[in-house]
């Protein structure tokens, strides 16, 4: 039987009629734009996460682009980031023509290397853009001390970060703005694109509320160009939904990270490290190998789904090129981008499946 990476049918089972009622309702009510639909979410999430305001964006790359543009970023400028995350974090970057400075990760967390990054600071250092990649939450005290000393604002990327906390603290809430997807893959996915930025400034939220939408004061009166990147209302109503169940599915994958842990560790894998005043969320469960075409096969031999976050740094993209990095520039990123392999982990995955996929991982993999 199939072993999947991300079950979306069974959370979809198990909350079906729910969110059937809240689509009819906004198929009722027309709420599609600018409604109550997303208003309410976006105060609930903001509420989950710990933050004062919530805006609702179109999906976690425009989310990251609109709060750059309300930072002012301009071309030219530069804005530092991590090698190791998922490509939408340069590439809104590159998005306001500003230069993503790539940061090495650490090793055991495979967050950015807060250590790494004043030397990296210059004048044209706008904005810095840590990424709680995986959903382990970066060390914000000790970020933040940095950012603090040179005065440079700080976007979080918490695409997978949903509930997660450093110190006690939601992901989000520590740098200007933090940003969100809802991807449907995510611990709270949406069933299409959607995103959100949250933003604890009173003045600082209308600006980010203005640039998801036309840079819009009123209808039909515009302070300035932004474009449209607003949620959809059906999208909100669905989130909306979730939101309720997801202090319950990050449990249920924080217990099954734990098993994981307490197969692997014993055994010598490197799986990833969560600090002591990290609440991780486990966006994604991760193993080091050293064979993982190997392991991938019998995998697939199996029907086991597994997958890599991620194969390619990001300063080996083809698309950053103009970059001119080389080989050998990020090498934490780069031995990591070798031999990380992902599990599977969703809310509905059961102990014995881990123990089979755990069990089937001990046979051919090699450290
Ligand atoms: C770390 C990170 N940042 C940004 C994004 C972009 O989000 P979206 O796919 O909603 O545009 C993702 C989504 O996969 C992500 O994982």
């Amino acid at each position: 039987m199939t072993i999947h990476f991300v079950d979306l049918d069974s959370q979809y089972q198990s909350i079906k009629g729910e969110v059937q009622n809240a689509i009819n309702g906004i198929l009722e009510t027309k709420d599609f734009i600018h409604g109550k639909s997303v208003e309410k979410f976006s105060k609930n999430f903001a509420t989950a996460q710990g933050s004062k305001y919530c805006v609702g964006a179109a999906n976690g790359t425009s989310a990251i682009t609109v709060a750059l543009r309300a930072l002012n970023v301009q071309p030219g400028d530069e804005v530092i980031t991590v090698a190791n995350s998922f490509f939408a974090t340069p590439e809104a970057i590159a998005e306001v023509y500003a230069k993503p400075v790539f940061v090495d990760c650490e090793a055991d967390t495979y967050s950015i290397d807060i250590s790494q990054i004043e030397k990296k600071i210059t004048s044209n250092t706008k904005a810095i853009i840590p990424v709680h990649l995986y959903g382990n939450p970066v060390d914000m005290d000790a970020l933040m001390k940095v950012a603090n000393k040179h005065n440079i604002p700080v976007i979080e990327d918490c695409a997978q970060a949903h509930l997660a906390k450093w110190n006690g603290k939601g992901a989000g809430t520590f740098g200007a703005m933090g940003t969100f997807s809802f991807y449907p893959g995510k611990n709270l996915g949406a069933y299409g694109d959607a995103g959100a930025i949250t933003v604890q400034d009173d003045k600082l939220h209308q600006l980010v509320a203005m640039h998801v939408n036309h840079g819009r004061t009123k209808k039909y009166e515009h302070d300035f160009c932004a474009g449209n990147f607003r949620m959809d209302g059906i999208q909100a109503a669905i989130l909306d939904v979730k939101l309720k169940h997801l202090n319950d599915w990050t449990e249920k994958r924080r217990e099954l990270a734990c098993h994981y842990e307490s197969i692997l560790q014993p055994l010598g894998f490197k799986t990833i490290t969560v600090k002591k005043d990290a609440r991780c969320v486990y966006h994604i469960y991760l193993v080091e190998v050293s064979n993982r075409d190997e392991v991938t096969n019998h995998f697939k031999s199996l029907d086991i789904q597994c997958g890599v976050h991620y194969p390619i740094p990001l300063h080996m993209q083809p698309a950053l090129k103009h970059l001119e990095h080389n080989k050998g520039d990020f090498p934490v990123t780069e031995r990591a981008a070798e031999r990380i392999l992902s599990l599977p982990m969703y809310a509905e995955l059961t102990k014995a499946e881990v123990e089979k996929v755990c069990a089937e991982l001990i046979k051919v993999a090699k450290k």
